[in-house]
């Protein structure tokens, strides 16, 4: 059954892209080393019948996502393939302990679209795919418990999930499945937007938030409508995050495509509440290191949540040098929980800059274009005060120089070189 149903699965997520080009560059094996020279600055069932009483008033966040959440879900490298399964995800997990990746701020191993069988139990219950999870979801949520980390799971706000096989989805059985995420440990719900049927989208997404409330178990809640129904306008104190785009695939037009998407939505982000611009396709081999450097600081920059979507199993160490870089994750997850905003991107030299809690700025110098560029600003012009000295610190060079405040590197195509800018005292 399963391999007559891939190709299926992939098309529906392929004819979902529609939006978002997928034109594969060729490789460019380019060095951002060489070329990130930094100039002035030194080199450098039907529940709802079920429902209780309406749950206390919302606290946005709840405190769950007072940065965005870190974490790994496999749709990006296996959508529905066979190698979903429990060994997966436990390896996951045991990798995320062994390559410091949970050191370094990873917590959340999550599933997604098609863990369950197609149709639900005789109790209207959800039932977890006999091959791929043959000890169920508890099991698999246990191990991730007891590696330290927290386990999430996905559905749709609809009668089925996306993948054309028809997964079951949670319109009508909000409560029901909210009830059996929480015992099995679920601690991060994915809801996803197919098989609607024209119910409003407010209204759907409220009843899931309500369910999950109703648990009694903090349950991360991820809203997953891909900016459809404009979500970054009413979805706070609804879900800790929404979809702004639709799906991101492994090529640079379209990480290009959901960037310039999600940068103008800046304003509506921030602790307890984040846009996201779909999960990481880093270490998936459609771009280049370059340009996967690229995706990991933007993604940083604008506050994306940091979900890796490569199959660790078979990822290199310049893919693990990449998510582990704790300086870039420190842009990520800086308190005070600004998504960076664009400060100039003539001709494609994009400069973008966000406020950091310390009062310190990150500026990431980004080339889109497919030529090396000079790119630059000024601390001021970065919103930072007037000052003697800057130290400039390079994140993937990580080297500190001092300068008065001139911003200029020579960025290589599609390469982004990020700065954190900090007035001497
Ligand atoms: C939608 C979502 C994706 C993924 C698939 C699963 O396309 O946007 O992120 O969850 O469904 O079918």
């Amino acid at each position: 059954m399963r391999s007559m149903n891939r190709p299926s699965a992939r098309a529906a997520s392929i004819r979902r892209l529609s939006a978002a080009p997928v034109r594969r560059l060729s490789r460019q094996g380019l060095a951002l080393a060489a070329a990130a020279l930094l100039c002035g600055v030194g080199a450098a069932a039907p529940a709802l019948a079920q429902a209780p009483e309406a749950p206390a008033p919302p606290t946005p966040g709840d405190g769950l996502a007072a940065t965005p959440p870190m974490g790994f879900n496999n749709w990006n490298s296996t959508h529905c393939e066979a190698d979903f399964n429990e060994e997966m995800v436990k390896s996951i997990a045991d990798l995320f302990v062994e390559k410091g990746l949970k050191d370094a701020g990873y917590e959340y191993v999550n599933l997604d679209d098609c863990w369950a069988l197609p149709e639900r139990d005789a109790d209207g219950e959800l039932v977890p795919d006999p091959e791929r999870f043959p000890n169920g979801i508890k099991a698999v949520a246990d191990y991730v418990h007891g590696k330290g980390l927290k386990f999430g799971i996905y559905t749709s706000a609809g009668t089925k999930t996306c993948s054309d096989i028809g997964f079951p989805g949670g319109l009508d059985h909000e409560y029901s499945d909210a009830r059996q995420f929480a015992d099995w440990g679920v601690d991060y719900l994915k809801y996803d937007n197919c098989n609607n049927q024209g119910v409003d989208a407010r209204q759907r997404y409220t009843t899931m938030r309500d369910a999950l409330k109703a648990t009694g178990r903090p349950i991360l809640y991820s809203i997953c409508e891909w900016g459809e129904n404009k979500p970054w306008e009413w979805a706070e104190g609804i879900g800790e995050s929404w979809r702004t785009t639709g799906d991101i695939s492994d090529n640079w037009d379209s990480m290009l495509s959901i960037l310039k998407q999600n940068l103008p939505l800046a304003e509506h982000a921030g602790p307890g509440h984040w846009n996201d611009p779909d999960m990481l396709e880093v270490g998936n081999g459609g771009m280049t290191d370059t340009e996967y450097r690229s995706h990991f600081s933007l993604w940083s920059v604008m506050a994306a949540p940091l979900l890796i979507g490569a199959d660790l199993r078979e990822a290199g160490e310049e893919t693990y040098e990449i998510l582990g870089n704790k300086e870039v994750i420190a842009v990520d997850q800086d308190e005070l929980g600004r998504q960076g905003t664009v400060l100039s991107s003539e001709d494609g030299r994009w400069v973008l800059v966000k406020e950091m809690a310390d009062g310190s700025r990150t500026v990431a110098l980004f080339n889109e274009t497919g030529e090396e560029q000079q790119i630059g600003t000024t601390a001021q012009d970065a919103g930072l005060p007037e000052a003697a000295s800057y130290e400039v610190r390079d994140l993937w060079e990580h080297r500190t120089d001092t300068g008065d405040g001139t911003l200029s590197a020579t960025v290589p195509a599609h390469g982004t070189v990020l700065l954190r800018v900090t007035p001497s005292s």
